[in-house]
């Protein structure tokens, strides 16, 4: 179990050495319109509404790093990594790729970009073409970028196959359907490595895969964020996992992160009611030890209709009456450490409370 950290020790230390980010955000929105068509708009009552998926997010995440994102269903776990890699055009906000703005390039400057923030999707089975082999679907990537020439291609897809443990002599020929779920899975990150990227979303890489392989997947990952620099963005609706290869990790709810911090930190000391309530959702393998019950009431609002002040307030088993009128400014609970919850404002100490909820 990690001690619990006072003030002024070595975490300033250990920041002063934390890289620069690859990838940084300042309060990036990702609003979808809803109901916009002629029909939709004949029956709708006033204006067009708009999904609120992400709503006002910071994100930083150092090369060499591997940042967790988690959260329930629907919180906008895979527009924020999708946004991030300019899948999606944000809606407000901005974006930078090793200090330089990247919130509204196009052309040219859109395509370097894609060589150097790539995503991996939780799907290995859709994410490769049934009609070209694995050295094929790894090469893919540099013809499209037009880069090396076939011999230069060939090289690197063996490397990128090697990096990823599978050997490129009994790889290179086979089609997806010859591959397990964990092989494919590899066969995607290797077509991901080829182009070299310094940012990779990893969304759910696991999510799909037998239990007993995903170990070695996420050993792969952290393996090549340390060896390669890469900064990633590990996506995840189980907190359980984050432990294993996160650095840091934030906890998003309806669009927003609601606390982050160093990931044993959090997940030894959650201090939001959300976060407390996920943990105790987690299996605890000795039969002897207890956690006190988080139960959460209701359902997740939807992201159209966003409960106004602290917008987990219709949720949270803490709710007080300021939580309906104010919404709850960020609180550094430790150093490094930060909840936005009306709870750390009040009389009640930080400490206590996360010491309570374990
Ligand atoms: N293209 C879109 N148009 C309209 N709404 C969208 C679109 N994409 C996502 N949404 C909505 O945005 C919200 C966030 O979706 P998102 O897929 O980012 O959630 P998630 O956290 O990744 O969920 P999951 O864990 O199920 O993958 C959801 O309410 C979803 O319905
Ligand atoms: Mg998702």
């Amino acid at each position: 179990m990690t001690t619990r950290r006072e003030p002024g020790n070595s975490l300033d230390q250990d920041r002063a050495a934390t890289p620069a980010p690859v990838i940084e955000a300042k309060g990036l929105k990702k609003h979808f319109p809803v109901d916009t068509g002629v029909i939709a708009a004949l029956v709708r009552r006033g204006p067009p509404r708009t999904v609120k998926a992400i709503d006002g997010v910071d994100v930083s995440v150092s090369s060499r790093s591997i940042f967790g994102l988690v959260g329930e269903s629907g919180c906008g776990k895979s527009t924020l990594g999708m946004t991030l890699v300019r899948l999606y055009e944000p809606t407000a906000g901005r974006i930078f790729l090793s200090g330089e703005e990247v919130t509204h390039i196009h052309g040219d400057g859109l395509q370097q970009f894609r060589r150097r923030a790539q995503i991996i999707f939780q799907d290995p089975y859709g994410s490769l073409n049934p009609r070209l082999t694995v050295g094929e679907a790894v090469e893919e990537p540099l013809k499209i970028h037009g880069i090396g020439d076939r011999a230069e291609r060939a090289v690197r897809v063996v490397e990128s196959l090697e990096r990823v443990n599978l050997q490129p002599r009994h790889f290179l020929h086979r089609y997806p359907h010859e591959l397990s779920g964990g092989q494919r899975q590899r066969a995607v990150i290797a077509r991901t490595l080829v182009l070299k990227p310094d940012f990779v979303v990893a969304d759910e890489p696991i999510s799909m895969l037998d239990v007993s392989i995903r170990a070695g997947i996420l050993d792969l990952l952290e393996m090549l964020s340390k060896d390669l620099g890469l900064g990633v963005l590990y996506v995840s609706h189980d907190i359980s996992t984050v432990r294993y290869v996160c650095d840091r990790v934030a906890i998003m709810y309806l669009g927003v992160f609601v606390e982050h911090g160093e990931t044993d930190e959090v997940i030894d000391y959650p201090a939001h009611p959300y976060t407390q309530a996920l943990m105790a959702a987690v299996p605890i393998a000795d039969p002897t030890a207890t956690r006190r019950r988080v139960e959460l009431p209701g359902e997740v609002p939807t992201p159209i209709d966003i409960p106004s002040g602290c917008r987990f307030r219709t949720r949270c088993p803490c709710v007080m009456d300021i939580c309906s009128r104010v919404a709850p400014p960020w609180q550094e609970v430790n150093p490094g450490h930060h909840v936005v919850c009306h709870l750390y404002q009040s009389s009640v100490t930080p400490t206590r409370l996360a010491k309570e909820a374990r």
